[in-house]
């Protein structure tokens, strides 16, 4: 064999071997799995949380309330999410544990077809599928245990009403525009406000659900449009992520904030004065509930099938009296 030829074989080798490393590396970093192994024998039911996002603060409690739940029932519960919130990734997980024929799923719900497709393929397979968090009720999906956002978003509204007076340019902060709860908040947020003609909405943007994004966010928002002087923040990290991006651009202005979620953060905003108000979840609650309905849907149908676990606005007074749950 010729050297020039030996030596293009070898390369090929070492770039075949980096892009297969490459790939593997890639595919572990995409997905957030548990690599706890477990045996079936071990116990009664394997249920799967499939979250938005892996490490996000809101999740967790989720999860802490499923686990919870599950250890009282002898249920191992496996949470999974995509690393970064992803819709793609998420789906692509619904798919596996469906493959995998876990007893029970719990999934946030997602727009689109795919998500209605894969939950058909779910219970054709005997799989119990709910909602959690957010729900697609035109799937097939048995149950949704989480907050009505509509609703939600209307408490948004009626809360900056009550901390305000006189005009309000409002700047939106979304987790995501494609996201369900998302767009349920912001129509119950603009059903309450169009009552009101001194309150409009200047511009939105969308924090990709990180508090960095919605730092970003608010700070774009302000630059180009310096009349803002409110902020709504519709997902659990936007609140904290705008108080950041104000810090930014403008530190010597008030602005009005209203945050949704009470993660330990805006716990810390909220009595500082630096956050107005915000929507609490219960995202614990949901993750308790949610487990505890997998276990009734075992043994049969469910009549009632949407479970809302409560949505609260809290402000600094209400911190004062009470030490306020996840
Ligand atoms: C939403 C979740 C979202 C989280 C992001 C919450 O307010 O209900 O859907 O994943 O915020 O931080």
């Amino acid at each position: 064999m010729s050297n020039s030829r030996l030596f293009l074989y070898t390369l090929c080798g070492v770039i075949f071997c980096i892009s297969f490393i490459g790939m593997i590396i890639y595919g572990y970093k995409t997905f957030f799995i548990e690599t706890k192994k477990v045996t079936s024998e071990d116990y009664q039911y394997h249920f799967a949380l499939i979250a938005e996002e892996a490490d996000n603060a809101y999740w967790r409690m989720i999860e802490k309330g499923a686990k919870k739940a599950a250890a009282e029932h002898d249920i191992y519960l496996e949470y999974l999410a995509p690393t970064r919130a992803d819709n793609d990734n998420l789906l692509k997980l619904l798919d596996r544990m469906i493959s995998a024929k876990v007893d029970g799923i719990i999934v946030q719900g997602v727009e689109g077809e795919r998500f209605v497709d894969l939950v058909h393929k779910g219970v054709e397979r005997g799989i119990p599928i709910i909602t959690v968090d957010t729900d697609v009720p035109e799937s097939e999906r048995k149950a949704y245990v989480g907050t009505d956002n509509f609703q939600a978003g209307k408490l948004a509204g009626k809360a900056l009403i009550k901390k305000t007076s006189g005009k309000q340019h409002v700047g939106v902060v979304l987790g995501r525009f494609n996201a369900i709860n998302q767009k349920l908040r912001l129509q119950g947020f603009q059903e309450v406000i169009n009552e009101h003609s001194r309150i409009h909405i200047v511009a939105m943007k969308e924090s990709n659900i990180s508090s960095i994004g919605a730092a970003q966010a608010a700070y774009d928002l302000l630059k180009e449009f310096p009349s803002i002087n409110t902020f709504v923040g519709m997902s659990a990290l936007d609140g904290i992520g705008i108080t950041d991006g104000i810090q930014e651009i403008a530190p010597d202005r008030n602005f009005t904030i209203i945050a949704f979620d009470l993660i330990p953060e805006t716990l810390a905003l909220i009595r500082d004065g630096k956050i107005n108000a915000t929507v609490a979840q219960y995202p614990e609650r949901m993750g308790t509930k949610a487990v505890n309905v997998l276990i009734e849907l075992q043994e049969h149908d469910l009549l009632d099938n949407e479970k809302y676990t409560g949505t609260k606005v809290i402000e600094k007074g209400d911190l004062r009296s009470r030490g306020e749950q996840k």
